[in-house]
C-alpha cells in the first residue's frame, strides 16, 4: 500500500532561509527573528525587503527600498482606466486578479524571469498591488479614485488611496503591524502556488495571479472575511456559544481557527487579539470582541485538545473593522502583504529551481476500451 501525504501534509520539497513555524508551541519567526519582534519594532517595508534578500537591511539600503516602492506607486493610467470600469458588483479578489494580469501587459520586463528582473518586478508589484486594491475598492464604492501620496508610508497611503483621509500615525502604525503579520508564512497554500508555477520557468506577474487565486478561497486567505459573516450572523455576544456548538454538533467548521500547521495558538493572533484587547480596555468591548471572546472559549473548551485555536484570521477582521474598512476588502489586504512572501518565495526557489511535479496513486479502471458513443 503506498502512503499518499493527504493535502501534502508533512511533505518537504524544499530548503528555505525565511520563516520557520513551530506550530505545537506556536513559534514563527523570520531570518531567525520572532513575528513578535518584527510586529513590535520593524515596518512592512523593512520585512519586505528583509525576506527579498534573505537579510536586515542597513539604513541606507532600507531608505533606498523605501524611495524605490514609493517611485513605483502609480499605476499606467490606461490601468486605472479599466479598473474604474470593473463591474461593481465582483468581489474585490476577482478584481485584483484580473488588474494584477492587466499589470503584467504595461510592463516592458515582464518576461524576465532572471533573478534581477524577477527583484526589479517584485519591488513594483510590492507598490502597486497597494495602488490596485485601493482604486478597486473605490470603483466598487462609486468613489472617485484617489491617487497615491509620495510622502506616506506605504501603510499610511494605502489607507489614504482607501478611504481618501490621511489617517492618524495610530492607525497607520496599525495597520502596519497588521501588514507585518501578514507578510510571510511558510509553504501556505498561496505560496506554494506561487512556487509551483514559477518552478515552470513562468513569469513572475503569473505566479501572483496564481497565488491571489490559492488565497481567495475561504480555507485560506478568505477565511477573515468569512469570520465577520459569522459574527455578524451571531449577531449578540449572548447567542455565540449556542451558535458555536450548534456547528460544531452538526459537525460544520468555525471560520478563523484551525491551522495545518498550528496545534496551538497562532502567535499573530496572538497580537491581534493584544491589540483588540486594548481598544476594549480603552473604549469598552465592542459587539465584535465579545462574541469573538466566547468564540473562542467555546472553540477551545470543546477542539482544543484537537489542537484547533484561533489563527491569524480570527482577529485581524475586527482590527480592519476598527480601521473603518468593509469586510470584502478583507482578503484583498492579507494579499497587499502578502505579495512581499510570495515574491520573495519564487525569488528564493527559482535561484535553485526544480520543475514541481507531484504524483497520484491511480484508482481509476485498468485496461478498458473505447466505446463508440452510439453503443453507450
Ligand atoms: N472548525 C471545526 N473543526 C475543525 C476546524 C474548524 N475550523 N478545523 C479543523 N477541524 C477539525 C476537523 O473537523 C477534523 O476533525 P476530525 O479529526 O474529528 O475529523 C480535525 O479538526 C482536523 O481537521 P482537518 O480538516 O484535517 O485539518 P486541516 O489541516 O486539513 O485544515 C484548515 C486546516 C483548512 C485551516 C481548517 O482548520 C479550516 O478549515 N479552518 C477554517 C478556515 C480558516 O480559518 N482558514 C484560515 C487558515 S489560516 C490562513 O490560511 C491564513
Amino acid at each position: 500500500m503506498t502512503d499518499i501525504a493527504k493535502g501534502l501534509e508533512g511533505v518537504l520539497f524544499t530548503e528555505s532561509k525565511l520563516t520557520f513555524i513551530n506550530g505545537t508551541e506556536g513559534i514563527l519567526t523570520h531570518l531567525g527573528i520572532p513575528i513578535q519582534e518584527w510586529a513590535e519594532n520593524s515596518t512592512f517595508e523593512e520585512l519586505s525587503f528583509a525576506l527579498l534578500h534573505a537579510r536586515l537591511p542597513n539604513a541606507a539600503e532600507l531608505a533606498k527600498f523605501d524611495a524605490d516602492l514609493r517611485a513605483n506607486r502609480a499605476l499606467p493610467s490606461k490601468l486605472v482606466e479599466e479598473i474604474a470600469s470593473f463591474p461593481v458588483h465582483a468581489h474585490p479578489m476577482q478584481t485584483l486578479r484580473t488588474a494584477v494580469s492587466y499589470l503584467a501587459l504595461f510592463d516592458p520586463q515582464a518576461e524576465d524571469t532572471t533573478p534581477e528582473g524577477r527583484y526589479d518586478i517584485s519591488v513594483r508589484l510590492i507598490a502597486q498591488m497597494s495602488t490596485i486594491i485601493a482604486a478597486s475598492a473605490r470603483t466598487r464604492e462609486g468613489q472617485e479614485i484617489v491617487a497615491p501620496r509620495m510622502d506616506l508610508t506605504h501603510a499610511a497611503n494605502f489607507l489614504y488611496m482607501l478611504t481618501g483621509k490621511e489617517p492618524t500615525p495610530e492607525q497607520a502604525r496599525l495597520f502596519d503591524i497588521a501588514l507585518v503579520l501578514h507578510a510571510d508564512h511558510g509553504m501556505n497554500a498561496s505560496t506554494f502556488t506561487a512556487i509551483a508555477t514559477s518552478s515552470t520557468l513562468s513569469d513572475t506577474y503569473s505566479c501572483i495571479v496564481s497565488a491571489i487565486g490559492a488565497l481567495k478561497g475561504p480555507l485560506h486567505g478568505g477565511a477573515n472575511e468569512a469570520v465577520m459573516d459569522m459574527l455578524d450572523e451571531v449577531g449578540t455576544p449572548d447567542k455565540a456559544a449556542e451558535y458555536i456548538n450548534g456547528k460544531l454538533d452538526r459537525k460544520e467548521k468555525i471560520m478563523g481557527v484551525g491551522h495545518r500547521v498550528y496545534k496551538y495558538f497562532d502567535p499573530r493572533s496572538r497580537v491581534l487579539r493584544d491589540y483588540a484587547e486594548h481598544v476594549a480596555n480603552k473604549e469598552g468591548k465592542s459587539t465584535y470582541y465579545q462574541i469573538l471572546e466566547t468564540i473562542e472559549k467555546t472553540v477551545v473548551e470543546r477542539i482544543g485538545s484537537k489542537g484547533i485555536y484561533p489563527n491569524v484570521d480570527f482577529y485581524s477582521g475586527t482590527v480592519y473593522s476598527d480601521l473603518g474598512i468593509r469586510k470584502e476588502y478583507f482578503t484583498p489586504i492579507f494579499a497587499l502583504a502578502r505579495i512581499s512572501g510570495w515574491c520573495a518565495s519564487v525569488n528564493e526557489y527559482t535561484r535553485d529551481n526544480r520543475l514541481l511535479r507531484p504524483d497520484a496513486v491511480y484508482t481509476g479502471e485498468k485496461d478498458a476500451h473505447y466505446v463508440k458513443l452510439q453503443d453507450r
